[in-house]
């Protein structure tokens, strides 16, 4: 198949396309786990590790400076990114799970929730979105209650008012869901938690790579991601809140550049966000999300994303057509999704699915993906799941549909 001009000028930025595995090229359909990183992003990196290498926010010399301002530079960068109001709205972390374990920590050890609140969770939420809150619940003595989804994966939505007590302090729900690859109706969520005095926590990961963010726009009041998911370097990540809500937040860690005075009776702390990070950064890792950055808007431009819309489509009718595959995630609008699909198969189990395609060059992810519960509600022990990128091409996803078969075949 003839390949978009553009589609071959952006895989030669990610060197790893070229990679064999077991002498065949590599087909890499797990961007959920992690996407590839293009050479921007790298060479940023090192740049920063071979020419740049030092603490940031703290020595006066040359190369501290030049460190300090790159690592500001990002934030910048990033607050513009997810329509923030202000860079001071945007907090570096080492990931979602680490925004989402900040904020459950922070929250609650601020006077936010009282014994017997409640916490809304979406039934199709990752660990990270799910554990922290349980935890917390269980400190606090509080109350998680489920918004489910329908069979089709769309969340039950229709619910959620009855949901709303005037006990529900927060509703935590993906923008996207890294099984079903749904994207969520976040913003009416908002609208509605919002009427009820409810705040609403949006796990961004799966989302910021494939759509356009505006925290504005959708009226969240936390915003997380990963670095790792949107090109930049691993290690990296973003705890977005609204100004207001993060300045009357007590600190997660402590040390380092988070104070403002310290003294034996008593320290206090430095405004937000650097009230949050605490000890030293990750000073050569978050720069990289300046080229990240570029890299979703290089990928998001409308050519390339008439590719990957007509490849989703190629996959999906694929994947829902062959009676063998259970697929998981189809709602009635596909631009309701992103890429991203994980099926079952009776017959076979997802895992030696997974190894038989691994032999064939193409890696996918099997398993439980990060959300027990939800396997529980479709009654499966595990899932196959194949993530595109915008670099992955039609050539490609017709292998992982030819070899998929192939495999199911293998193990009739
Ligand atoms: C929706 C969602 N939330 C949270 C996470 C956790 O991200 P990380 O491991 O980068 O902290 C993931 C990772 O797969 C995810 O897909």
């Amino acid at each position: 198949m003839e390949l978009c001009p553009d589609i071959i000028e952006i895989r030669k930025q990610f060197p790893q396309l070229a990679e064999t595995v077991y002498g065949r090229p590599l087909v890499y359909l797990d961007n959920a786990a992690t996407s590839l990183r293009p050479v921007s992003v790298v060479e940023k990196w090192t740049e920063m590790s071979y020419r740049f290498n030092a603490n940031i926010h703290r020595a006066v010399h040359f190369t501290a400076n030049v460190a300090t301002e790159e690592f500001e530079k990002s934030r910048n960068a990033v607050a513009e990114f997810i329509g923030a109001s202000s860079a001071r709205e945007v907090v570096f972390t080492s990931g979602t799970t680490q925004s989402v374990n900040l904020l459950a920590y922070s929250l609650g050890n601020s006077s936010f929730f009282n014994k017997g609140d409640e916490i809304i969770i979406a039934e199709s939420e990752h660990h990270s979105d799910l554990v922290p809150w349980q935890q917390l619940a269980e400190r606090k003595s509080l109350k998680i209650k489920v918004l489910p989804i329908k069979d089709d994966g769309t969340l039950e939505i229709e619910k959620l008012s009855d949901l709303l007590t005037e006990k529900v302090k927060l509703l935590c729900a993906a923008h996207v869901s890294n099984v079903l690859g749904i994207i969520n109706p976040v913003k009416e969520i908002c609208e509605i938690c919002h009427r009820n005095g409810t705040l609403v926590l949006v796990d961004g990961a799966q989302a910021v790579a494939h759509l356009p963010v505006n925290v504005d726009e959708i009226g969240c009041d936390f915003y997380v991601f990963s670095g790792h998911k949107m090109f930049a370097a691993p290690g990296t990540g973003v705890l977005y809140g609204k100004k207001e809500l993060l300045e009357n937040l007590p600190p997660f860690l402590a040390g380092g550049e988070m104070i403002d005075t310290v003294n034996w009776d008593k320290t206090t702390f430095a405004a937000v966000p650097q009230r949050f990070e605490a000890g030293t950064q990750n000073i050569s890792g978050v720069p990289t999300f300046i080229p990240a950055i570029e890299t979703v808007k290089l990928l998001n431009n409308s050519k390339i994303s008439g590719e990957t819309e007509a490849l989703k489509s190629y996959v999906f009718q694929s994947l829902s057509s062959d009676p063998d595959i259970l697929l998981y995630g189809i709602p009635k609008d596909l631009s309701k999704k992103i890429p991203l699909f994980s099926i079952s198969v009776k017959s076979a189990h997802h895992e030696d699915l997974a190894l038989i395609l691994d032999k064939m060059g193409i890696a996918v992810r099997s398993g439980q993906m990060c959300a027990e519960p939800l396997m529980r509600r479709f009654g499966v022990s595990g899932m196959l799941r194949a993530s595109f990128a915008q670099y992955n091409t039609m050539d490609e996803a017709a292998y992982f549909v030819k070899s998929l078969r192939k495999a199911i075949d293998m193990l009739k």
